[in-house]
């Protein structure tokens, strides 16, 4: 037998020997093993990339998802993320396991640019700190610690409406979810009587999930006296606010200005829950970096927390990747790459107000009679534009534009190159 044939040979008798394997652990005659799992439907902002990546128009456009994009509508590596990459690069850093909880000094550092570094919590050393899986692993994490220690009801009360995925990951953390009024669709703006009135009837002592700025999916955010009344009625009912913050900078393109709500909780004595990402203000998407910080009431308690968040995490995966840490430490511990890192932010922030306005004026010179006054009000990567269901079909079927059912649009796909077609399609279907 040729080398080749023998090659062939044993091939093929591994394919017979799998076939036959195969049979053999099937269920029962009627059936595989997981022929009973029903077909789930695509991931609601995730699956519109999906659709959006088979379509062959020139034309199209992906406003789905809020990755932020270049006026060249490519993915946009920050200068100082790069520089960071060096820096690691050179040092040959090894690549054993970080802690549990993660890389200590992302922690620390996390922790001082959300809630500042005079922060009292921090002065007294009451806040526990992980390193998580971006925004969304800080939210489960934080989920499941809720639903083993909570001690009052493990209920969180969502915004209506809410960041898609906000209803699973604490679902599925074995909370049970309610919503509260956020959003008025007459004005596209904030009802914020509605919003006070769902909040004074929540169960006391439960949870509410609050969105520190540039609400995902509407971009209308509270200002700073509705921050106060809202403070001062979750005190008066016990209620437990966890912060999610993904967008610090991305709001105002000041990460102070976008912390604002976060910190005023905690001068004003509520112990907070603040899930945190680096996906959009330093678009690391990919690498899965954020964190969560349990402000805690004294020394001891935060120990253990501590503990406990731990514990959690072990049996989950094991301990965070290095990566994203290493790069966000290199950047907030250098002043000089710090300040360039500030100065990328507010230029993706800037290029982002600049197109809101830019789409409003096309709006307007392709004859839209509507008001579109929400486009520069809103804040953050995202548009709540108003269209209907049957209106962003047509857009997708038409005019190959991508963007959530609910209307939303990630306005960083917006360019100076596509705002036009943009503007002149949602006119058509707006139109009648
Ligand atoms: C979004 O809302 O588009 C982003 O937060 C990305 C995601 O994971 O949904």
């Amino acid at each position: 037998m040729s080398i080749f044939s023998e090659k062939l040979f044993s091939a093929s008798s591994f394919l017979l020997h799998k076939t036959v394997v195969r049979v053999g652990t099937r269920l029962n005659s009627s059936g595989s093993w997981w022929c009973n799992v029903p077909m789930g439907p695509p991931d609601p902002i995730l699956g519109v990339t999906e659709a959006f990546k088979k379509d062959q128009s020139k034309k199209k456009i992906n406003l789905g998802v809020g990755a932020y994009r270049d006026n060249c509508g490519k993915p946009y590596v920050l200068g100082s993320v790069r520089k960071a990459e060096d820096i690691i690069a050179d040092n040959f850093l090894e690549k054993e396991y970080l802690p549990i909880s993660g890389m200590p000094e992302f922690c620390d550092l996390s922790s001082k640019l959300a809630l500042g570094e005079d922060n009292i919590a921090i002065q007294e050393n009451r806040h526990a700190v992980v390193q998580t899986l971006s925004g969304t692993g800080a939210l489960r994490i934080g989920g499941a610690f809720l639903a083993r220690f909570f001690p009052g009801c493990k209920e969180i009360n969502l915004p209506t409406p809410t960041w898609g995925n906000h209803i699973p990951v604490f679902k599925d953390s074995g909370l049970s979810v309610k919503r509260y009024s956020y959003y008025d669709q007459k004005t596209c703006g904030l009802d914020f009587k509605n919003l006070l009135l769902d909040v004074s009837k929540m169960t006391p002592s439960s949870i509410i999930l609050l969105h520190a700025c540039a609400h995902n999916p509407t971009g209308v955010d509270l200002t700073h006296d509705q921050w106060a009344e809202l403070s001062a009625l979750i005190k008066q009912k016990s209620l437990y606010p966890f912060f999610d913050m993904a967008y610090q900078g991305f709001a105002s393109g000041d990460l102070d200005d976008d912390a604002f709500a976060v910190r005023y909780f905690i001068e004003e004595g509520h112990d907070v829950f603040l899930a945190q990402s680096f996906a959009k203000n330093m678009g690391l998407y990919g690498e899965r970096i954020g964190a969560l910080t349990v402000v805690c009431d004294n020394k001891e308690e935060k120990n253990k927390v501590m503990s406990q968040l731990k514990i959690i995490i072990r049996p989950m995966y094991s301990s965070p990747p290095l990566n994203g840490a290493r790069i966000v430490t290199t950047i907030l511990s250098n002043e000089e790459l710090k300040c360039q890192w500030i100065a990328e932010l507010k230029g993706m922030a800037d290029r982002i107000i600049g197109i809101r306005q830019q789409l409003k004026d096309e709006l307007a010179k392709a004859g839209s009679k509507r008001n579109w006054d929400h486009i520069t009000n809103q804040i953050g990567m995202f548009c709540f534009t108003g269209l209907n269901e049957p209106q962003v079909e047509k857009l997708t079927k038409d005019f190959s534009i991508y963007l959530t059912k609910d209307g939303r649009i990630s306005m960083a796909g917006v360019t100076t190159k596509n705002v036009k077609y943009l503007a002149e399609s949602v006119h058509e279907v707006t139109a009648a």
